[in-house]
């Protein structure tokens, strides 16, 4: 079994951090998000891995590598333009061979892994099986509708008048007939070729696709607020680990886990949160759901369920809250007279001031 991982896209909805960097790779409880689909695919016994980039490829190649620190061999294949996940399939034809295979969205966080999953696939050898799960907002996602005894009918992409809450997962497993699905398939109306679409061709010719309905916690890190809300699930599964350097002025508060090489200074810390190497909290206030990245500097400031990034700067700003900051930014007051804001802000940023 191989495991193909999508991680182009261009991550418009997470502007202005995906100007710079890619969506993948927007860190979540300090590590990338997509290193935790990466751990799933090893931990459910795969090796050999695609992943399928796009602009962003540099940047995925560097942090990833050729796997070895996930214990995988990674191969990268180049898709020229976003145009959707059966055409990522399309070009991964020579990786995959006739192999099952799982498909894994570089940008999606399932809770718990891919290991049963994988085992049940491995077991009964289906077309395709799918994981769906109940959300609020159907319409944003591939949807499918079952029948009363909870066999797949239909699978539309993004339907404006949504037949169920069922939401496909970014993860989905195949056997070698999709293969000829996505070669079957035209463009959607938004020009992409669909993997609902590809599914579809199967169900109506009567292949086996399953699906199993997850109750387990599931995102689509497609803005800030998924990120930031990720990350304090993840945080809530912090332990107590403290290797930097703790003043004796300063009082840390539940499962914090300060990294070696950080220095706090005077300061309270509420977890979960975690503090990163390198980075320096001076007379400050970091509360619970906090991801501070490496090499930053926060004085005289109160920070609470947020995410910066490295080597970002906040000083004396109260109180930041709910915010995702990239990297080398820089926050601090205006000393002069008359108080006014100053703001050199990429294209895309948002800023809400409290004053
Ligand atoms: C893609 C799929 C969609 C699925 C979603 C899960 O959407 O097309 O069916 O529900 O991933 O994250 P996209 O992220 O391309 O909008």
């Amino acid at each position: 079994m191989k495991a193909l991982v999508l991680s182009g896209g261009a991550g418009t909805r997470l502007r202005p951090i995906t100007h710079t960097s890619a969506k993948q790779l927007v860190p979540v409880a300090n590590k990338p998000i997509l290193f935790y689909g990466l751990e799933a695919i090893a931990d459910a016994g795969i090796t050999d891995v695609a992943i399928v980039v796009g602009d962003t490829e540099n940047e995925i190649r560097q942090a990833v590598g050729d796997g070895s620190d996930f214990g995988l061999t990674v191969t990268y294949l180049r898709q020229e333009a976003p145009r959707g996940l059966s055409h990522a399939v399309l070009i991964a034809r020579d990786f995959l061979g006739d192999d099952d295979f799982v498909m894994f969205l570089g940008d999606n966080f399932v809770f718990g892994g891919i290991t049963d999953t994988v085992e049940e696939f491995r077991k009964e050898g289906p077309d395709a099986q799918l994981l769906l799960t109940r959300v609020p907002n159907p319409s944003a996602f591939g949807v499918a509708e079952l029948d009363d005894a909870g066999r797949l009918l239909r699978l539309e992409e993004k339907p404006e008048h949504p037949r169920s809450d069922l939401a496909l997962v970014g993860v989905y497993l195949f056997g070698p007939s999709i293969h000829e699905a996505v070669r079957a398939i035209g463009p959607s109306a938004r020009g992409e070729l669909e993997i609902t679409d590809a599914i579809q061709w199967l169900l109506e010719r009567d292949r086996d696709v399953r699906t199993t309905v997850i109750t387990g916690y599931w995102k689509d890190t497609g803005n800030a607020a998924d990120i930031l809300d990720v990350n304090r699930r993840l945080l809530d599964l912090l332990e107590y680990r403290v290797e930097g350097d703790v003043d004796e002025n300063s009082e840390i508060v539940g499962r914090v886990q300060i990294d070696a090489g950080a220095v706090i200074r005077g300061s309270r810390i509420v977890g979960p949160a975690i503090i990163g190497p390198g980075t320096v909290v001076e007379n400050s206030y970091i509360g619970p759901s906090t991801a501070i990245a490496e090499d930053c500097v926060i004085r005289n400031s109160e920070i609470e369920f947020s995410i910066i990034l490295r080597e970002s700067g906040f000083d004396s700003i109260r109180r930041v809250e709910g915010s995702l900051v990239g990297r080398n930014v820089h926050v601090s007051l205006a000393h002069r007279v008359p108080a006014t804001h100053r703001l050199v802000i990429g294209d895309h940023g948002r800023v809400q001031i409290s004053s």
